[in-house]
């Protein structure tokens, strides 16, 4: 039988070689009829030039919300002399206000890191424009501070790394209207090499000197060597979170309060278990939560609990086993993720099933790091997983109102940002679920 079906072939004297060929062909032309989305493969490293500046230049500006109506600007300076001070003033070149801040730095094995400036200002107007310029001279950046009220605008997205996709999804995020920026874990994908920490910073600076960059870490952060240098010591050093204004004693965990979202960030790096600083510190946060002012509950980090690729997978099984009934008790309405280099939404979700009084959990760790993709799913898909594509992106989390928030990702498609996915996501406040469920939530949280 085998030779008859080789005789066709032979019949019309094709080598092995064409026949190697034409399957080739069909093959090419099968898949490129059944599948209208072809995956582009991952970018290299961006290369950055050296320019030379002036020791007391600012470089690598960004800015994070600092307390109600406060906002940290960060930069970094060769000049060890340059003072951290923020001018700024709502006209440009008027800086009728001036900040005081502190500054750190520090070295790790034959690296030392330049002046580490970490100024406060504020108090600031909602939704205005300010510029200012740090350390007394260079060039003068501009800032928008964020609403106080819906609607309000989030842009997410993990795993950077600072490649051609990199800046493909930073471009979109330029593009798009937004607040804040979120983001779930591994910035710079420096890992040990710190200067390009360095190259980290100046690439994101168009977009972090204007709009607040919140972050949480990801393992890409921890950088330790064991017995020797502790982890995130370059990531808490330079991307210095409200932890102290939110009550909590590490930067590897914080919250924040805007426009009618508290926003929780947790460490997947940080113990979580229920004698741990960051449980305790997580009950006292969510307990202070007042559903009136805030309406939204959003929680960020960075290991995802709600994951169908193979990769990383049960890697946030301990962490949900924790945590996850507190989060539960106190109706948080959306998680996003990163770590896995892909994105996946699910149903509002609970306990490993569906659950209407469950959280959304959303992974979207596919900022365009060097790793590439994350191609690999289980099949068929769980019960609670509704979309899911091994796509570099970015997503946009915009709160309307009290009860509507309309959730969208968008693909780097060729390099345009293509829509993929979108919901309107209703708040568990207008659900019914926190009005049943608060006695418990109250028991939970005065356990010893
Ligand atoms: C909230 O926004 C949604 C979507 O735009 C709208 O349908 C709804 O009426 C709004 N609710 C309130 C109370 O304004």
């Amino acid at each position: 039988m085998l030779n008859r079906g080789f005789g066709w072939f032979e019949g019309f004297k094709v080598s092995g070689m064409e026949v190697k060929l034409i399957l080739a062909v069909v093959l090419l032309v099968a898949a490129t009829a059944t599948a209208d989305y072809v995956r582009p493969a991952p970018r290299e490293n961006l290369q950055f030039l050296w320019k030379p500046r002036a020791a007391s230049y600012p470089q690598q500006v960004h800015i994070s919300l600092a307390g109600d109506k406060h906002m940290r600007i960060t930069w970094i300076t060769d000049d060890a002399s340059s003072p951290s001070i923020v001018e700024y003033g709502t006209s440009s070149g008027e800086y009728i206000y001036v900040a005081q801040g502190e500054s750190t730095s520090y070295s790790y094995l034959f690296y030392s890191s330049g002046k580490i400036h970490h100024t406060v200002i504020g108090p600031l107007e909602d939704s205005t424009v300010y510029f200012y310029r740090c350390g007394g001279q260079g060039p003068e950046f501009k800032l928008k501070t964020p609403p106080s009220q819906f609607p309000i605008t989030f842009s997410v997205a993990g795993d950077l790394g600072q490649t051609g996709w990199t800046t493909s999804t930073l471009d979109h995020i330029n593009q798009c209207i937004y607040d804040i920026h979120l983001l779930p874990g591994d910035l710079s994908y420096a890992d040990y090499r710190q200067h390009l920490w360095d190259t980290f910073g100046e690439l994101v600076q168009p977009l972090s000197s204007a709009r607040p960059w919140m972050v949480t870490e990801g393992n890409h952060e921890k950088e330790s060597i064991p017995l020797f240098i502790e982890g995130f010591t370059s990531y808490n050093a330079r991307w210095k979170m409200p932890f102290k204004e939110s009550g909590s004693s590490s930067n590897l965990y914080y919250s924040f309060e805007v426009a009618g979202v508290h926003v929780i960030m947790l460490g997947s790096y940080a113990d979580y278990d229920e004698y741990s600083d960051q449980y305790i510190w997580l009950k006292t946060d969510l307990l202070k939560v007042d559903r009136q002012r805030t309406p939204w509950l959003l929680v960020s980090f960075h290991v995802p609990w709600y994951n169908s690729n193979k990769a990383h997978q049960g890697e946030g099984d301990d962490m949900k086993a924790s945590m996850e009934k507190l989060l539960y008790a106190a109706g948080v309405d959306i998680v996003l993720a990163g770590h896995v280099h892909a994105y996946e939404r699910s149903k509002r979700v609970y306990g490993g099933k569906p659950d209407s009084c469950g959280a959304v959990h959303i992974t979207i760790g596919d900022g365009g790091n060097r790793e590439g993709l994350a191609q690999r799913y289980y099949k068929p898909a769980p019960e609670w997983s509704v979309f899911r594509e091994a796509s570099f992106g970015h997503g946009e989390l915009r709160i309307v109102n009290s009860t509507h928030a309309f959730w969208s990702w968008h693909r780097n498609d060729d390099d345009e940002a293509v829509r993929s996915d979108h919901v309107w996501i209703t708040s568990l406040v207008s659900s019914g679920c926190l009005n049943e469920k608060i006695h418990g939530f109250r028991k939970i949280l005065m356990e010893p």
